[in-house]
């Protein structure tokens, strides 16, 4: 089911990146971007691994994988720890990776996920890096180009792992009056990171405005306000209330599976997308 794939880069010289989709608010589109860029990663033939760290599962779901118990990311992490011995079980990562497409792989996560924070409140080792160390225990950076990140809509110690493991996130967002304390929120954490000088803390790829409603006359000043007040960052271009996503998702497809003119703009976004995180991280 699971083999290691060869990447397309030198991972001597260049070791795959982390990019996380964050927004402790929901329904912001965080797993429909992950699963559109993932796609867009993999199309240009980039071997891709995708991670859920979202106990809903959506990512999962997406890619028709469901209801797992014992089998999931949460089971490798508790059993990445050693002081949780009494808690580990024979899962392997092989046993719990998903071949999901031909340049896409899945770790996948469940409603066990939601344990997480209970289940790690006691032991001594850096709770905030076990997913940092759990990536480099298995060296997955050198097997991928590409290792994309969603996340759950909380500000927990899940979005504090996913952080700290990742080299860049990207923040959708829908732009009405609500959305700018969500995405301060976040960054605070970002900053608590910085702080708590324990890792260095990923690089801020941009925020993704999503669902911009184009006939609602404070839209663009609404967006305009954010962009102020969000300060230097990158804005990437705005995704309006698209049919295709519902249509492809209810598929669990993403929008490079069509050929249809309908779909192109959508898949030129998310290329463009690809080509700007690529760049703002190699820098
Ligand atoms: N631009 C869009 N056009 C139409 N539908 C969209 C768009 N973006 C997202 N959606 C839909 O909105 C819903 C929520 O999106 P999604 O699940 O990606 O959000 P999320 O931030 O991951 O939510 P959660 O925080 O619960 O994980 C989904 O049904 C998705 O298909
Ligand atoms: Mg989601």
């Amino acid at each position: 089911m699971f083999s290691f794939f060869k990447p397309q880069q030198d991972s001597t010289t260049n070791l795959g990146k982390i990019i996380a989709l964050m927004n402790q608010k929901g329904g912001v589109g965080k797993t429909t971007m992950a699963f559109n860029l993932a796609h867009a990663f993999a199309h240009q033939g980039k071997k891709v691994l995708c991670i859920d760290m979202d106990p809903q599962g959506n990512f999962s779901s997406l890619f028709g994988i469901e209801g797992l118990e014992g089998k999931t990311i949460h089971q490798l992490l508790i059993n990445s720890l050693k002081e949780l011995k009494a808690l580990h079980t024979g899962t392997l990562i092989s046993d719990v990776m998903i071949k999901a497409e031909e340049n896409i792989d899945l770790l996948p996560s469940g409603q066990d996920l939601s344990g997480f924070e209970l289940t790690v409140a006691g032991i001594n080792a850096p709770r905030q890096l076990i997913l940092k160390k759990f990536i480099e225990k298995y060296q997955l950076r050198t097997q991928y180009d590409v290792i994309v990140i969603d996340g759950p809509p909380t500000l927990g110690l899940l979005v504090v792992n996913i952080l700290c493991a990742a080299d860049g996130v990207l923040y959708p967002f829908v732009p009405d009056r609500f959305s700018e304390q969500g995405l301060k929120n976040i960054q605070q954490v970002v900053e608590d990171i910085a702080e708590m000088e324990i890792t260095s803390t990923p690089k801020n790829l941009g925020y993704i405005p999503n669902l911009f409603d184009t006939r609602r006359k404070q839209a663009t000043s609404d967006l305009e306000k954010i962009k102020d007040s969000l300060g230097v960052a990158t804005m990437h271009e705005a995704f309006t209330n698209k049919v295709q996503f519902g249509k492809s998702l209810a598929q669990r497809k993403s929008v490079f599976h069509y050929k249809s003119m309908e779909y192109k703009d959508l898949q030129r976004q998310f290329t463009v997308m690809t080509e700007a995180v690529q760049k703002e991280l190699q820098s």
